[in-house]
């Protein structure tokens, strides 16, 4: 979360065995609960990332580790190829609260993201002549396997661990005309993040949600809604695209769906599912474990109201954003429900996000100027108010 601010020769002695891909801080996480996590020193600190926005429910909700704990007793894994209780209760609940008919779980938001690819091309050869191309935005981001890495939009991305998967064309988000006009017979579906989450929480406007539909329809081809980080709530609605006017054909869910058991899903109408047997699968994909996880934690989401009360915080943390924004220079301040960000009036994210963290406060700067914030949906007002105060500080100080 300081990636900037130290670097691989300052990796902490305890680390030397992991292999480098970041740059962590010395402190070693033990435990967390709510909004709090602590190190080996007992030192506390207020969770404003939660796993980049995985933790939705908070650390160790009790909810969750009740679920985990009974179902470990009962059963971890059966086996990809035979049906299992949790499996049959987590894919009826999901179905019935969404818009999409039918779901496959994996593991990774990379992993389902893939198997929406896969769907949308296996549509394009069945149902489109062969369409294979997928139409995604500049700076969006969708995974880390090579073709999600070849859909996102990531600067510098384009460059890396060539040669790309081929049949990903970009266009900018909230371009409308630019999205027809990159439409041929080639195009199988159009694919991207209701909100630009890594990118520094950049929503598609209304206009051009429904507009991408409407072109979707009109052409005849597929909207996959990539909700690894809109989806289970964090936008102040179930699923992201409930602030919006359309229904996706596909759509892909991870990070909040097991609150922090690694699980994820795709999700599709009736008319798109056309996999045969043997072309998706994968060996620990809706094992009972995950699926105990992913039915507490979705249970929990509709019982309690949590994307309302998630709605109602971020509209308020968003209002106390903007009062700070006299003293400090904040602006820009955006996003739905508890998925936020504010740009900084400099370039100095990265020792904001150190200051903080050296203060007890957990904050990511997915941009030198920006600051994202995405806490648990449980977050209290108070605990808004504490990660403001720090915020300040840090904001004073750098
Ligand atoms: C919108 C979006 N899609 C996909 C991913 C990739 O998910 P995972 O890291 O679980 O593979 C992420 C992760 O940040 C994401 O934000």
């Amino acid at each position: 979360m300081t990636e900037q601010a130290r670097t691989p020769e300052m990796l902490p002695q305890a680390g030397h065995s992991l292999m480098y891909v970041v740059t962590r801080p010395e402190q070693i996480m033990v435990r967390g609960k709510g909004s709090y996590l602590w190190d080996a020193n007992d030192n506390r600190y207020l969770d404003f990332i939660q796993g980049w926005a995985v933790n939705s429910l908070g650390h160790c909700p009790p909810v969750l580790v009740k679920a985990i704990t009974s179902q470990a007793r009962q059963l971890i894994n059966g086996s990809p190829a035979l049906l299992n209780d949790q499996m049959i209760a987590a894919a009826n609940l999901l179905t019935s609260v969404s818009c999409l008919d039918k779901v496959w779980f994996g593991n990774s938001g990379a992993e389902v993201n893939e198997g929406a690819v896969k769907l949308a091309r296996k549509y394009g050869a069945e149902r489109l002549n062969g369409a294979y191309e997928i139409i995604t935005t500049r700076n969006s981001f969708h995974g880390r396997t090579l073709a999600m890495m070849s859909a996102s939009g990531k600067a510098g991305w384009d460059k890396l661990f060539e040669p790309k998967v081929p049949g990903f064309v970009h266009i900018d988000l909230n371009d409308l005309e630019e999205a027809r006009a990159a439409v041929t017979d080639r195009t199988c579906a159009i694919m991207l993040e209701p909100i630009q989450g890594e990118a520094g929480v950049f929503p598609a406007t209304p206009e051009f949600m429904t507009g991408l539909r409407r072109l979707c329809d009109e052409k005849g081809i597929l909207l996959i809604l990539d909700e690894i980080q809109t989806g289970v709530g964090r936008t102040g609605k179930l699923f992201g695209y409930e602030n919006y006017d359309v229904e996706p054909d596909i759509m892909t869910l991870g990070k909040g769906l097991g609150g922090g058991f690694p699980v994820a899903a795709f999700l599709a109408k009736d008319e798109v599912c056309l996999f045969e047997a043997g072309e998706q699968g994968g060996t620990f994909g809706a094992q009972p474990l995950a699926m105990a996880a992913v039915n507490a934690v979705m249970n929990q989401m509709i019982n309690k109201n949590i994307p309302e009360r998630a709605r109602k915080r971020g509209n308020s943390l968003k209002r106390k954003l903007k009062k700070l924004g006299k003293e400090t220079g904040l602006m820009n301040i955006r996003g739905m429900g508890l998925l936020v960000a504010a740009d900084l009036p400099h370039d100095k994210g990265a020792d904001v996000v150190a200051y903080a963290f050296d203060h007890g406060l957990l904050i990511n700067a997915p941009r030198p100027n920006t600051i994202r914030f995405v806490p648990a949906l449980t977050v209290s007002n108070a605990e808004i108010d504490e990660m403001l105060e720090i915020m300040l500080d840090a904001l004073r100080s750098v």
